[in-house]
């Protein structure tokens, strides 16, 4: 059965119970009420026979008063101790005898057939009425009809009420059921739910919508993931058959005795060490990223000032014509893995070098200030087309393997881990043909 007309019938017949108790109540209770007042109208119509009985002690001067209460359809008996001196009760006398009051009463009352019968003695005088209450019962059964014709009435019009409501509240209902099953029918993200309201339900369908957007935040996310990892899967292959190809090549010269001239056999395995020394990079590196990615946790907490200066220092030896101008601060605690932090400097520093043309002066400015380390040098600088670019993996501007300059187009993509896994950020702005500037927002202690 559906919800609507589940709450429709629960309602309906909650309402009509309590209008039913309700109805009853009030009927029995102006019913017991008329009975009451009745029943103190007779011992009172008793008590003024018996005063005027008691003042002649005569029956016949009570025959008008008689008369008036028989046409009132009241039957009166009047009796003196066991004597019946006037009677126009037809009733038998064994139960006339009952309603004789004992000693300890003074009235006594019964209900018979819609008539009352009060009885009521006082100094050995017992005066019995018998009085027609059909009107009373009359009143209930008109009471009882027009209840019930209330009842129905005010039932239809509150669950036909009641029934709008509910179909108001289970149409909403209906816009939310509809909208969830296209989203597990068809996998449709894009359906919205349309605005309902601010209330409980209108809430629900912009969670809904919120939850939505959220996935479909996910689904991009997850296919800018997969199209990356294809991407850098064709550049891979891109990037191992090309020195392949001429490893092969160049080995199957000297192998098949093509030449014999010693400077050309020399030239081939020139190549030939060329690109196995890129190949054994490549996989240095590509290994260095998987480490990465399954690194656990092991920072220390370091003075970053000093770790600078020592990487500096060595950089130096390695690279003699490099003029280093550094401005960094004494101290500066952080968490960090040393030996990431030393490939992250020392790739950062290797490209700056690296973008010098031959001949001219390397300057590189190394500046730790205010939780910010900045690289900077004045070489060719970045394309602003790159920039977006360069941390992507495999992407190089260096591509010449056999001069100095060769790249793999990994440095960055290592450095952006290096910089998530120490939970920092960094830019890198550049001016092409002018200079390049690598900034490292350090996480605030
Ligand atoms: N300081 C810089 N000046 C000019 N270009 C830069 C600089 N730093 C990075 N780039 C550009 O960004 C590209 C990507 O750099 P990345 O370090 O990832 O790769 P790579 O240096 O080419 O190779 P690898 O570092 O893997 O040996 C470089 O090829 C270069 O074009
Ligand atoms: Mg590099």
């Amino acid at each position: 059965m559906r919800y609507k007309n589940k709450i429709f019938i629960v309602f309906f017949v909650l309402i009509l119970i309590s209008i039913t108790i309700v109805g009853y109540l009030i009927i029995k209770n102006t019913f017991r009420r008329n009975l009451e007042m009745q029943i103190e109208q007779s011992i009172s119509q008793l008590n003024l026979i018996y005063m005027n009985y008691s003042l002649y002690e005569n029956i016949d001067t009570m025959t008008p008063i008689i008369n008036q209460y028989l046409q009132q359809n009241i039957n009166i008996e009047i009796r003196n101790e066991n004597s019946v001196l006037f009677s126009n009760i037809t009733n038998n006398e064994k139960f006339l005898e009952m309603l004789v009051p004992n000693d300890s009463q003074y009235s006594k009352v019964y209900i018979k057939d819609e008539f009352l019968y009060t009885g009521f003695m006082k100094n050995d005088i017992t005066i019995i009425s018998k009085t027609n209450i059909s009107s009373i019962y009359d009143f209930k059964k008109q009471q009882i009809k027009f209840f019930i014709e209330i009842s129905f009435i005010f039932t239809f019009f509150v669950t036909i009420m009641i029934y709008l409501l509910v179909k108001i509240l289970t149409d909403r209902i209906k816009i939310l059921d509809k909208v969830a099953r296209k989203i597990s029918q068809n996998n449709d993200y894009n359906i919205r739910v349309p605005e309902i309201g601010n209330d409980e339900i209108g809430t629900l369908g912009k969670v809904i919508n919120q939850m939505l957007n959220s996935i479909n935040e996910d689904i991009e996310n997850i296919n800018k993931i997969s199209n990356n990892r294809q991407e850098f899967i064709n550049n891979l292959t891109h990037e191992i058959r090309t020195p392949l190809t001429s490893i092969v090549g160049f080995s199957s010269l000297i192998k098949n005795e093509k030449t014999t001239d010693i400077k050309k056999i020399k030239e081939y395995s020139t190549y030939i060490y060329n690109e196995g020394m890129f190949l054994k990079d490549l996989s240095n590196k590509l290994t260095e990223i998987i480490l990465l990615d399954n690194k656990k946790c092991s920072k220390e907490k370091l003075n970053i000032s000093e770790m600078l200066l020592y990487i500096i220092s060595n950089l130096k030896i390695k690279f003699p014509n490099v003029i280093f101008n550094d401005n960094i601060c004494e101290k500066c605690y952080k968490y960090i893995d040393k030996v990431l932090f030393k490939i992250l400097i020392e790739n950062i520093i290797k490209n700056s070098i690296t973008a010098y043309e031959k001949n001219k002066n390397i300057i590189i400015e190394i500046i730790l200030k205010d939780n910010i380390l900045i690289i900077k040098d004045y070489g060719k600088g970045i394309k602003k087309s790159d920039l977006e670019k360069i941390k992507e993996p495999l992407y190089t501007t260096n591509y010449d393997r056999n001069k100095d300059i060769s790249g793999l187009g990994l440095g960055l993509t290592i450095c952006n881990k290096i910089i998530k896994y120490h939970d920092w950020t960094w830019r890198i702005d550049s001016e092409e043909n002018s200079w390049t500037k690598t900034s490292i927002f350090l996480e605030r202690e």
